[in-house]
């Protein structure tokens, strides 16, 4: 599947966390995917946030933006955290609200790029995982100032990044170093980077985890 993408302007409206007021749409319906089951990448939580939380504590008010039917989000409230999973389709949603119920866990139906005020320095963690690479590539400078407006100052990003495999045909959409540097850095310092020991076996080398820190 390939996107279709144009050029995004990087700041939101007044009233909004994110940007609802960019031109740029995204391809995929999302919600059709999940009606349908054409979900290849709903498999479980991330084993490298898994590896990840066998040495780390994520404590606090945690986001999981994108998170589908809620795998990650139940895998870090089990390890004690408060989890908003975020997700634009209800079908995902009512997928993730089935299952068992773990304390801790809630889910939230929106748009990452349109959260409202309310929103802003709610939370001290953001996990992402597999959204950064989902969203159109235009809308990536959204995307950082959408999480780092719901983080609190000092707050921490733990990301398992989709590196570029070379060929654009996504989603997913794979990120160089280089662009996540640009992206990131004026906003977070990176206080960790690491290739995943442990991943989903076709994404072997494809990953890369980096863990940083907001900006105060
Ligand atoms: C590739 S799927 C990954 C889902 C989940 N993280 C997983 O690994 O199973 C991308 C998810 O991001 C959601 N999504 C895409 N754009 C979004 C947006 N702007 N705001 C909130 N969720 C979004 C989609 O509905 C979909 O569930």
């Amino acid at each position: 599947m390939n996107a279709n993408t144009s050029s995004a302007s990087p700041s939101g409206p007044p009233g909004s966390v994110g940007n609802h007021g960019s031109p740029v749409t995204d391809p995929v319906d999302w919600e059709a995917r999940y009606v349908t089951g054409d979900t290849p990448w709903n498999r479980g939580a991330a084993p490298p946030l898994a590896e990840f939380l066998r040495d780390h504590h994520v404590s606090g008010k945690v986001l999981v933006p994108g998170c589908g039917t809620g795998h990650d989000v139940r895998l870090l409230a089990t390890h004690g955290a408060q989890v908003t999973g975020l997700d634009l389709s209800e079908t995902a949603l009512a997928m993730a609200r089935s299952q068992p119920a773990v304390a801790g866990e809630d889910y939230e139906l929106g748009d990452l790029f349109a959260l409202p005020e309310k929103w802003a320095g709610r939370f001290d963690w953001v996990v992402e995982h597999t959204c950064f690479c989902a969203i159109p590539p235009a809308r990536r400078a959204d995307y950082v100032t959408a999480v780092s407006r719901v983080l609190k100052p000092g707050g921490s990003l733990l990301a398992v990044f989709f590196l570029d495999p070379g060929v654009d045909e996504g989603p997913p959409h794979g990120a160089t170093r280089e662009e996540i540097s640009s992206l990131f850095d004026p906003f977070f310092v990176l206080e960790r980077e690491w290739q995943p020991g442990e991943t989903f076996p076709e994404r072997e080398g494809g990953e890369i985890c980096q863990l940083r820190r907001r900006r105060l």
